[in-house]
Formats: structure tokens, C-alpha cells, sequence
């Protein structure tokens, strides 16, 4: 596959609900370290339009069950159309691994519960290291990639970290399980993160919640804002933190509550948000990883509070093979 990496002159990736937002992530990730395009593009839509998918494209199939029927209908689709197909599975042997030309399993273990949790960051980390292969083989020196890789190897210990102080979010969830709406916010590579947020505490609490990057919600979401539609900020000290800071200061000027997800050595930002969750420092590429943590735990215990079953949501399946 190296030669065909190398070579590429486009990324598609395509792959459904949680999967199509690491795919998003991967988006980042791959541009930002490799340079080249990289279009995202959900399964069931990228099959039925047609799409002008030349030999030098990839696409990449990203998939917990490695079993979804739109995935696999858009991957037999790239494949009649001449592109090199790559899977991202978590079932071993599942027909999404079988039937793509090369991949990597994310060997995240049997997830049993409906909300993907530990694939999703499974799939961040691996994405990641595709993104720092990709960038390898293009401009990306040896030093900067180390200095990532290295940062990687970091990460179960932050989340260890984020899992021994788990208090703090439990309290944040009993305040406002009872909250019929929730806003996500993020920008950059947390904007996927936030729409990964806000599916999670739909898919197990039932609260109707909505992702956007954070500097849309002037079109449109601004509308909404009250003291009763509790606002989850992602805000980690990256480039464009200053800029969510207004955000979230235009947040609490129209009486809404912040739930802000900072740096654990932010002492600015406790000034504008209403709660903050702490994650640990790492590399602004990384924090979607460690932001999805505290997500996954807000919608979490919300949900236990609200006595919903959250292994085994109503509606949902793991596996999607029906149309
Ligand atoms: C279902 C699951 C989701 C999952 C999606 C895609 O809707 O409930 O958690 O993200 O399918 O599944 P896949 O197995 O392809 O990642």
C-alpha cells in the first residue's frame, strides 16, 4: 500500500454517525500533517450520488461493526469506480474488513454498548497515526513526528487522569438532567468533537441536542440561547481559544449557562464559564481525544439520572445492516 499512499492525490473518507465523526477529526488531522485534500462524506449519501472518484483517490472506510450497510455499499462503490479502498474496523473479520484492499484494525475490544465510546477514541488514535504515516511520506520531519507520536503514547494516562476525577461531572449532570435542550460547541478539530457530544446525550439521555462550530451559532442557534439551554463548550488553549472566549462570553450575555471543557491549567477561564471540566494539557491535534471523555461521562451520568438504560438505548442497534 505505501506506493499507493504516497501517490494519492485525494483522501475520501466515508463511514456513518460516530464513525463519520472521526472521519472528520481525520480530516484535520491528515491535512494539517500530510497536506492533501481529504473529503468526508457520510456512506449513505456518498452511494447514491454518483461520485467522481478517480484511480488516485483512497478512500478510507472508518467502522466499528465493520458490518453497516451504507459503509459497505460506498466502499463496493469506490471499488467499481478504480479506487484503493482502506478500512478502519474494529470486528475482526467483519465484511468491511474483508472487503477493503488493505486496513487496520482499531482493536479496541468488543464494544457491547449501543453509543460507540471506546472505538470512537480508538479511532481518533489511529487516524492520528495514519495522519503521522501520511505526513511521513510527504513534508512532515521526522522531529515534528516524533514530538506527536510521543505525545500519543501520553494518552491513556490523561484519561486515567480524567476518569480518577469524575465528581465534578456527575454534579454538572444532576444540575441539568432535567434540561430538554443542549447546545455543543467546538471549533477547529473540536467541532467534530462537539457533534460527537451532543449524539452521545441524545443517543442514551433522549435530551435533544445540537453540535455546531462555535462561531455559527450567531446564524442561527444564538436565537435559542436562555437560562434554560445549558451550552457545552470545548475550549482548550489552541490558537483560536481567545475566539471561543468571546463565544462563550456572548453565551452568558443572553443569560445562558456554559459548561466549558478547559485546560486544567486554564486559571482564565473559570471568569466566563458557569462549570468547568478539566482536561490535561496536550498537543491542540490531540484534544478531541481527551475532550470525548468528559462528553461521553456528562451524557453518561445524565442519562442514569434520567433512569434510561444506557447500554441498550430505545431504537438505536450497533449494527446497522438495514438500509
Ligand atoms: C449505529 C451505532 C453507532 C455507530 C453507527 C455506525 O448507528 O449505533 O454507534 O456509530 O451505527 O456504525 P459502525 O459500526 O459502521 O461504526
Amino acid at each position: 500500500m505505501a506506493e499507493k499512499l504516497r501517490q494519492a492525490k485525494r483522501f475520501i473518507i466515508t463511514a456513518c454517525g460516530t464513525s463519520w465523526h472521526a472521519g472528520l477529526v481525520g480530516e484535520y488531522l491528515i491535512e494539517s500533517l500530510a497536506r492533501v485534500p481529504v473529503e468526508v462524506e457520510y456512506a449513505s449519501e456518498f452511494r447514491y450520488r454518483n461520485p467522481i472518484i478517480s484511480p488516485d483517490d483512497v478512500v478510507i472506510a472508518i467502522s466499528q461493526s465493520g458490518e453497516t450497510a451504507d459503509t459497505l455499499a460506498a466502499i463496493r462503490e469506490a471499488k467499481l469506480k478504480g479506487a484503493t479502498v482502506i478500512g478502519m474496523v474494529n470486528v475482526v473479520g467483519s465484511t468491511i474488513a474483508r472487503e477493503t484492499d488493505a486496513g487496520v484494525y482499531l482493536h479496541a475490544g468488543p464494544e457491547i454498548g449501543v453509543a460507540s465510546t471506546k472505538a470512537f477514541t480508538s479511532q481518533l488514535c489511529v487516524l492520528t497515526q495514519f495522519a503521522l504515516y501520511l505526513g511521513r511520506m510527504r513534508a512532515l520531519s521526522a522531529e515534528q513526528g516524533m514530538a506527536i507520536a510521543e505525545e500519543l503514547v501520553n494518552i491513556p494516562e490523561h484519561i486515567t487522569r480524567i476518569l480518577d476525577n469524575v465528581e465534578p461531572i456527575k454534579t454538572i449532570a444532576k444540575e441539568y438532567s432535567r434540561a430538554s435542550n443542549f447546545l455543543y460547541l467546538g471549533r477547529g478539530v473540536n467541532f467534530p468533537a462537539a457533534l460527537e457530544g451532543a449524539l452521545k446525550l441524545k443517543e442514551i439521555s433522549y435530551i435533544h441536542a445540537e453540535g455546531y462550530p462555535a462561531a455559527e451559532m450567531k446564524h442561527g442557534p444564538i436565537a435559542l440561547i436562555d437560562e434554560n439551554m445549558p451550552v457545552v463548550f470545548i475550549a482548550p488553549k489552541d490558537e483560536i481559544y481567545e475566539k471561543v472566549r468571546s463565544n462563550i462570553e456572548e453565551v452568558r450575555a443572553r443569560n445562558g449557562r456554559v459548561i466549558a471543557i478547559a485546560d486544567e491549567d486554564d486559571d482564565r477561564i473559570a471568569d466566563v464559564a458557569t462549570h468547568v471540566i478539566r482536561i490535561p494539557r496536550t498537543l491542540p491535534m490531540l484534544t478531541p481525544i481527551l475532550a470525548s471523555i468528559p462528553l461521553q461521562l456528562l451524557a453518561y451520568f445524565i442519562a442514569v439520572e434520567r433512569g434510561c438504560n444506557v447500554d441498550m438505548p430505545r431504537n438505536l442497534a450497533k449494527s446497522v445492516t438495514v438500509e
